[in-house]
């Protein structure tokens, strides 16, 4: 059939980077867009719910989903116009990490410091993603989507998707949009962000004085691979939490009882806490529950060490956000979809 492929009682053992083995009573794969409306319309798949998966990089399922999924795996890359800055439209199954090493060799500047991030171009606006200092929102200038509630194509231009730290109008209003396309505008030139923790030491170490942005993405990669687990070797979603914005008299406070607090100003009044510091000083990193975990590389990563399930992983995360909350008094998010699960 033409555009899209349908599975029954398919599982997702390999669509979710935590390795979780949920199933889903129907998969939809979509490879040309313009099918959405057709394929929303079929009864096994209209009234019932519906989840939209890119690479599964930021899911937890705790059970199997009882309705669609629907995988986005869609491709172009377009570019719409060129000059001291491009705009290119970008389909939403792309690899976001594809993408950004691309933009790098055809000697666009920006997205350097987002290179390694697993995933889709079409979930990167759902949560902005972030990393070393850098946003995706600062590039997103409107994202394309299939809008369920309205049942049309959408343009959301950059003020309407409302982003800010791992979050956006996507994520305010879950289950509305089906991400099509995001379009970037993305300048030639660009003063390099090199201020993030480890970056001068790390391009310092590789010899570079006077970087490149290939330089800054070459410094990022080598941090990431150093801190961050790899999912194809122990399965896991990243960040497994956000780190929590609190006011700043509390953050005060708190640093004044625990000398080593991290935290970084977070605007208007508001502070950033480190999550890894607050889980780690509670105690919980490289704590393991049969096969679930807390990495003992960076406290922020829930692990499945083989076949934890994802009630398993759930429970230990909960059991953390309990920790940190009785330690500090500070309530710890996730930051990937909770499938299934009650959040309170
Ligand atoms: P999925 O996990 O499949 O989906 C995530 C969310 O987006 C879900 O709510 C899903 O319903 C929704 N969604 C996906 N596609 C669409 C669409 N087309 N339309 C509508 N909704 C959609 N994140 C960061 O921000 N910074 C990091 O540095 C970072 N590092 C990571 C490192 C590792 C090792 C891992 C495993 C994850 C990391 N992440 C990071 C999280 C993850 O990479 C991002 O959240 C990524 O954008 C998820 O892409 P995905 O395609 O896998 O989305
Ligand atoms: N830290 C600890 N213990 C640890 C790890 C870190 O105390 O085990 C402390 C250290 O003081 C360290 C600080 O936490 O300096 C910050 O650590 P890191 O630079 O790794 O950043 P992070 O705040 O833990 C965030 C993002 C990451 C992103 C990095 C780099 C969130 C929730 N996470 O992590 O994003 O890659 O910054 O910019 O904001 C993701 O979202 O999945 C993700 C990996």
């Amino acid at each position: 059939m033409g555009g899209y492929t349908l599975i029954e009682n398919a599982s997702l053992a390999t669509r979710n980077t935590l390795r979780v083995a949920a199933k889903a009573s129907l998969l939809a794969e979509i490879r040309d867009a313009s099918k959405l409306p057709e394929l929303l319309q079929f009864p096994a798949i209209r009234n019932r719910p519906l989840l939209v998966l890119g690479e599964g990089s930021n899911v937890l399922f705790t059970g199997d989903f009882d309705g669609t999924v629907l995988v986005m795996a869609t491709r172009g890359v377009q570019v719409e116009s060129d000059d001291d800055s491009a705009r290119i439209a970008v389909a939403a199954g792309e690899r976001w990490d594809d993408f950004v090493r691309w933009t790098l060799g055809q000697g666009y500047a920006g997205m350097e410091n987002l290179i390694l991030i697993p995933g889709t171009v079409g979930a990167a606006p759902i949560q902005n993603i972030g990393a070393y200092g850098c946003e995706v929102a600062e590039f997103v200038e409107s994202v394309e989507a299939w809008d369920i509630r309205e049942h049309r194509v959408v343009t959301l231009d950059h003020a309407t998707c409302a982003f800010a730290y791992r979050d956006s109008l996507f994520k305010r209003e879950p289950g509305r949009y089906i991400v099509t396309a995001v379009r970037f505008v993305l300048p030639r030139q660009r003063e390099l962000r090199t201020d993030y923790a480890g970056i001068h030491d790390e391009l310092q170490r590789m010899g570079v004085d006077k970087p490149a942005p290939f330089h800054v993405a070459e410094a990022v990669v080598h941090l990431r691979t150093k801190k961050l687990p790899d999912p194809d070797v122990i399965g896991n979603a990243g960040s497994f939490f956000k780190n929590p914005i609190v006011d700043s008299t509390l953050a005060e406070s708190l640093a004044r009882e625990h000398a080593g607090l991290v935290s970084w100003p977070a605007g208007e009044g508001r502070s950033k806490l480190s999550a890894a510091w607050l889980i780690e000083t509670a105690g919980f990193k490289g704590l393991r529950e049969g096969d679930a975990g807390i990495s003992n590389r960076h406290a922020l990563v829930l692990v499945n060490h083989g076949k934890a399930s994802g009630e398993q992983l759930w429970a230990l995360a909960q059991r953390v956000m309990d920790g940190v909350k009785a330690s500090f008094g500070v309530q710890l998010e996730p930051e990937p979809l909770v499938i299934g699960a009650r959040l309170d």
